[in-house]
């Protein structure tokens, strides 16, 4: 199969991190006899360096035309004062918005191997096993009006959630289809007791839920949710939410895991002509400035997103296989980077790259 691939490795430990990934990737196309086809592009606070935009038209005509996008982080600290739409983050936000990528996949599961990395008791953690379906092109990240009006005590900031019942209704069926492929349970969270949007978002998902009687379904205030998230974190199967509530929780999540360093995501928009899944690939965390460039970031999350890619965007379910277990295998041999805390000296970015390619 021709994998055509797009990769935009961002700032910071984007960079390093993708790199792995894409390692990873030619191990498996030369592996499985598949032709790899990567092309690379600008996105982020380097987009804004080169070309005076966080997302260029070149990387968003780049991205349309690839099979399938794999992302590192955007973020630089020196945008941290710089107004919305001239921050790194506005690229991301573009780029998801122009693939219409509007349900955000993010798996959270504790390792056996991993189960001391997580601050949290053993006990809690262990055989947690859920996924966050995140929705990700609307809400409160790109409703209008917004912006920043008037001066002085009256000086006024508004954002607007906004949602539509085609836009709840398509991200709810995404999390009932996947959660047929799991525990068959889907739980909802929403803020239905103060928010009319998350009123609508409820009353939707109720909707939707009877086109799929066989999967439970259930319903977290989304302050409740954060706290069970901590308290019963096995009592998740699909966790579907807006997208703000989901980039919360999502970071939450990632202490279960054990470090955020762990969580891919896949980022799904509707089929393309040819039947595949429109995609993006990213890992969750960011673009961790503070360690860039040394070759101590966990490459987990990118590799797993790239194997989010191989199931998701080509269908390639026993490739996909292949890198999970491989990543298990270097977990359970302990060759891990610092954030999951190894016994011995931690391994490099690319050491971690190297020992996955080696058991594929
Ligand atoms: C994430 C990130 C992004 C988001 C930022 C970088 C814009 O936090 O993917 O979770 O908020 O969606
Ligand atoms: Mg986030």
């Amino acid at each position: 199969m021709q994998l055509n691939i797009l990769t935009l490795p961002g700032d910071g430990i984007g960079a390093e991190v993708t790199r792995e990934a894409v390692r990873v990737l030619e191990a498996v196309a030369r592996k499985f006899h598949h032709e790899l086809n990567l092309s690379e592009g600008l996105l982020g606070g380097v987009a804004i360096h080169k070309t005076g935009k966080p997302l260029p038209d070149e990387t968003a005509r780049l991205a349309l035309e690839a099979d399938a996008t794999l992302m590192g982080a955007v973020g630089l600290p020196e945008f941290d004062n710089a107004p919305p739409e001239q921050r790194p983050e506005r690229g991301l936000l573009g780029i998801r918005k122009v693939l219409g990528v509007y349900a955000n996949l993010r798996p959270v599961r504790s390792y056996k191997a991993l189960i001391e990395s997580s601050p949290l008791k053993n006990h809690l953690v262990d055989g947690v096993d859920m996924i966050i379906v995140r929705e990700l092109t609307g809400g409160i990240y790109y409703g209008t009006p917004r912006g920043i009006s008037g001066e002085g005590p009256s000086e006024r900031a508004v954002n607007s959630m906004v949602y539509t019942r085609h836009e709840i209704e398509r991200v709810s069926r995404m999390a009932f289809q996947l959660a047929r492929n799991r525990r068959r349970k889907v739980t909802s969270v929403d803020k239905s007791n103060v928010l009319e949007n998350s009123q609508l978002w409820r009353r939707v998902v109720v909707e939707v839920a009877r086109e799929y009687p066989d999967v439970e379904l259930d319903h977290l205030l989304v302050d409740n949710c954060a706290m069970q998230l901590i308290l019963n974190p096995r009592r998740f199967d699909v966790l579907l939410t807006e997208n703000m509530f989901g980039d919360i929780l999502s970071d939450e999540g990632a202490v279960l895991a054990g470090s955020i360093g762990m969580l891919p995501s896949a980022s799904i928009g509707d089929k393309s002509p040819t039947g595949a899944w429109i995609g993006l690939y990213e890992p969750v965390h960011g673009s961790a400035p503070d360690i860039a460039g040394q070759n101590k970031a966990n490459p987990f999350g990118a590799i797993g997103s790239a194997a989010a890619m191989l199931e998701y965007s080509f269908g390639l379910m026993k490739e996909a296989r292949a890198v999970n277990d491989a990543v298990e295998k270097v977990l359970d041999s302990g060759n891990v980077t610092a954030d999951l805390r190894p016994a011995g000296a931690p391994a490099t970015t690319e050491e971690v790259g190297r020992a996955v390619c080696s058991y594929i």
